[in-house]
C-alpha cells in the first residue's frame, strides 16, 4: 500500500468523514455577518477552534480542511492549529487553490486558480503539518453551459495540481462541483457530472498521478434549485451511484461528497441512502462545510463566548454524517 494510499485510507475509512472549514476570508465573512457576527480574524480563529477542540472531531472526523489564514493561526492554548488538530488524531488538510476566476473566451463561466508557485506554497504547508489538500473547479448548468472548454481547462488544472501535491507527499481531493443553481432535471446533472468526471480523470492518467492516493469529492445527482421536477432521495443516490460506477476509475479509494446547499438533514439522508444502496467498492463519505457547520455557527453566534452548546450541535451534525457514511442512519436519531 502506498503512503499516499493510507493517508486518503486514514481519512475516510470506518464512517469518518471531512470537516471543510476552509471558508475563504470573503466566504466566511458572509457567513458570520448573516448571524451577525463581526468577520475579524480572531472571530473567524474563534468558531473554528470551538469546533476543532470538541468531542466528535475523534469520534467522526478523519481530516478537517483549512484555509490559509487558520493553518497559521495558534489555538487559546498556545498549539498552532495543525498541532490542536492532529492532537485528536485527525488529518490536517488545505484548500491550495486561489479562487475561481472568469474564463477566457468564455467568461460567464469559470476556471480555478493557483497553479503558479504552487510547488513552493505545498512544501511550506507540508512543514506546517498538511497532508492533504483540496483545489475546487466549479462548473453550472445551463443551455449553453458548461461548454467544452471549461470542462477541459479545469480538468487540465485539476490534474497538474495533484500531481504537484503528490510530488510533495500530499494527497489531493479532487473537487469537480457541478453546481445546483437553476432549473435543469437530475438526468441533465447526471449526464454533465459524468462528463465533467470523465474529462478530469482522462487529465489525471495523462499527468501519472496515482489514483490509489487521492479523494474524489464530487456533488451528488439533483435536479437543479429551481427545478420543478425533484426527484425522491432514493433516486438521488441510485443516480448518483450510477454516475460514479460508470465515471470513476476503480483504483480511487474514496469518495467524500461535498453538501452543496443541501440541508443539514438533506445531505444527511441522502448520504444515507447512498451507502444503503452502495453497490460500488469505494467508501462513500462526507467532506461537507456548510451541512456540518450551519446550526452550530447559529448556536455559537448567540454567545461566541460560551463553546459548549455549539459543540454539542456539532458533534450531533457529526456523529449523524458518520452514521449516514455507514448507511446506519435514521430520521429518528435526529431529535435524540
Ligand atoms: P459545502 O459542503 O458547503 O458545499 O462545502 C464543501 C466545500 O468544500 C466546497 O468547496
Amino acid at each position: 500500500m502506498s503512503e499516499l494510499n493510507k493517508i486518503a485510507l486514514q481519512i475516510i475509512s470506518n464512517g469518518k468523514g471531512i470537516l471543510a472549514a476552509d471558508e475563504s476570508n470573503g466566504t466566511m465573512t458572509k457567513r458570520l455577518e448573516a448571524v451577525n457576527v463581526k468577520s475579524t480574524p480572531e472571530n473567524r480563529l474563534s468558531f473554528r477552534e470551538t469546533l476543532f477542540s470538541s468531542e466528535g472531531m475523534k469520534d467522526y472526523i478523519g481530516g478537517v480542511i483549512l484555509y490559509d489564514e487558520t493553518i497559521n493561526q495558534t489555538s487559546s492554548s498556545g498549539k498552532s492549529i495543525p498541532d490542536l488538530i492532529s492532537s485528536t488524531g485527525v488529518v490536517t488538510g488545505i484548500k491550495v487553490d486561489t479562487g475561481a476566476k472568469d474564463l477566457a473566451n468564455s467568461p460567464e463561466e469559470k476556471i480555478t486558480e493557483g497553479l503558479d508557485g504552487l510547488r513552493d506554497r505545498l512544501k511550506q504547508y507540508y512543514s506546517l503539518g498538511a497532508r492533504f489538500t483540496k483545489w475546487r473547479g466549479v462548473y453550472s448548468i445551463s443551455e449553453k453551459y458548461p461548454t467544452k472548454l471549461a470542462i477541459s481547462s479545469n480538468a487540465h488544472a485539476l490534474a497538474r495540481y495533484s500531481a504537484l501535491v503528490q510530488e510533495s507527499g500530499m494527497v489531493p481531493i479532487v473537487e469537480p462541483e457541478v453546481l445546483m443553481d437553476g432549473n435543469h432535471s437530475a438526468n441533465i446533472c447526471l449526464n454533465v457530472t459524468s462528463e465533467v468526471i470523465r474529462k478530469c480523470f482522462e487529465e489525471l492518467i495523462i499527468h501519472k498521478v496515482d489514483l490509489s492516493g487521492i479523494i474524489l469529492k464530487p456533488n451528488m445527482i439533483l435536479s437543479g434549485n429551481l427545478s420543478k421536477d425533484k426527484i425522491s432521495k432514493e433516486e438521488v443516490s441510485l443516480k448518483t451511484l450510477e454516475c460514479l460506477k460508470n465515471s470513476v476509475p476503480k483504483e480511487v479509494p474514496g469518495i467524500a461528497f461535498l453538501s452543496g446547499g443541501q440541508s443539514e438533514v438533506e445531505a444527511t439522508e441522502n448520504l444515507n441512502l447512498i451507502n444503503i444502496n452502495n453497490n460500488t467498492n469505494f467508501i462513500m463519505t462526507y467532506s461537507y462545510g456548510r451541512a456540518l457547520q450551519q446550526s452550530a455557527l447559529k448556536v455559537w453566534s448567540k454567545n461566541i463566548k460560551e463553546k459548549e452548546a455549539a459543540q454539542n450541535t456539532f458533534n450531533h451534525r457529526a456523529k449523524m454524517c458518520t452514521l449516514a457514511a455507514q448507511g446506519k442512519w435514521a430520521i429518528e436519531l435526529e431529535n435524540k
